[in-house]
């Protein structure tokens, strides 16, 4: 697992993630750092997430990186009690500002969709500008959220969803997510919002290139976003085209049981990890 997770994971340290942060700025890319912890049982583990935070923006300011952080409600207590998740998100929110940063509010399982949303426009109502949302293409509610956020001007990353959930409330097939996620981003744009377009397939990058070209769109309308060491070919290409691109770079302690849970979570995740082991092995 650990040499399965090497290329997706900074590492189990912060000083990992700050080498990893590093790097990816001097390659002229930006970053995105995620404590990795979720779903935690008591006050004191999101209390200690919200620390880890804590040092991790603060080593943000230190070495000077381009970053911000992405965080996820349930790592901040979201089920053990929602008031102090409020209040942890609030803590880093308001450190964040205090230095121009901004803050991600990561989208987990259906389960927890309204109840991110619903802190979103309270953040907002609050006066908090330095914070943004994540909506999943796979969700059938996702096209009602755009348009419920619109008048929000929202900076939101649109995403395809890395949950398995219930066909009731998801769409399966990779065309209907795909359609779904096109609709998303050009409704979002048309309302205004910044849209960090966060995937690694190629149709929706062309898409989302069209619109940006078409509308003559400035960097402070969008940017692309890749996870750590998936198709980095593909955010060089970016980079050299002059777009904005931010990797999401996860860290910390729980990195085992995080690509645990994400390979038990989708398999589509088993058959990226297969193919890349195989390219690896096959090309080194
Ligand atoms: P798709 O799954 O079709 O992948 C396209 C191609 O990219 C694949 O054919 C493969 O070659 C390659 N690829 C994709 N993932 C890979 C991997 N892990 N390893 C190796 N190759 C891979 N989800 C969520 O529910 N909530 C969230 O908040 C976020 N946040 C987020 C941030 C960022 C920056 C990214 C890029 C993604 C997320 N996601 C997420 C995950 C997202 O929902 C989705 O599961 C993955 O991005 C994979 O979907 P793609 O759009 O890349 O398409």
């Amino acid at each position: 697992m650990r040499r399965l997770s090497d290329r997706y994971i900074a590492g189990a340290e912060l000083t990992d993630a700050v080498d990893a942060v590093r790097a990816l700025n001097e390659a002229g890319k930006k970053a995105t750092l995620d404590v990795l912890g979720e779903e935690v049982s008591s006050a004191e583990e999101a209390r200690a997430i919200r620390a880890e935070y804590e040092r991790a923006m603060a080593a943000i300011e230190d070495e000077g990186l381009d970053a911000n952080v992405s965080v996820k409600l349930t790592g901040l207590g979201l089920k053990v009690d929602e008031e102090l998740c409020e209040e942890n998100v609030r803590v880093l929110v308001r450190a964040a500002a205090a230095n121009g940063r901004f803050v991600r509010i990561d989208m987990e399982d259906s389960s927890t969709t309204t109840a991110t949303l619903d802190l979103y426009r309270r953040l907002r109502a609050d006066g908090h500008d330095n914070v943004g949302i994540v909506l999943q293409a796979m969700l059938r509610r996702t096209l009602d959220d755009v348009r419920e956020l619109a008048a929000l001007q929202p900076n939101v990353r649109v995403c395809k969803g890395i949950y398995v959930e219930p066909a009731e409330i998801a769409y399966v097939g990779d065309e209907a997510i795909r359609f779904n996620f096109r609709e998303a981003i050009a409704e979002l744009w048309e309302a205004g919002a910044k849209v960090a377009v966060a995937t690694h397939d190629d149709a929706i990058v062309e898409y989302a290139l069209g619109l940006i070209r078409e509308h003559g769109f400035g960097l402070e309308r969008y940017e692309f976003q890749l996870l750590l060491g998936v198709r980095e070919e593909l955010a060089d290409e970016l980079v050299r085209g002059g777009h904005t691109v931010r990797i999401y770079v996860p860290y910390g302690q729980k990195w085992y049981e995080y690509s645990l849970r994400r390979l038990q979570e989708n398999p589509k995740m088993a058959g990226y990890v297969a193919k890349d082991v195989f390219r690896r092995l096959t090309f080194r």
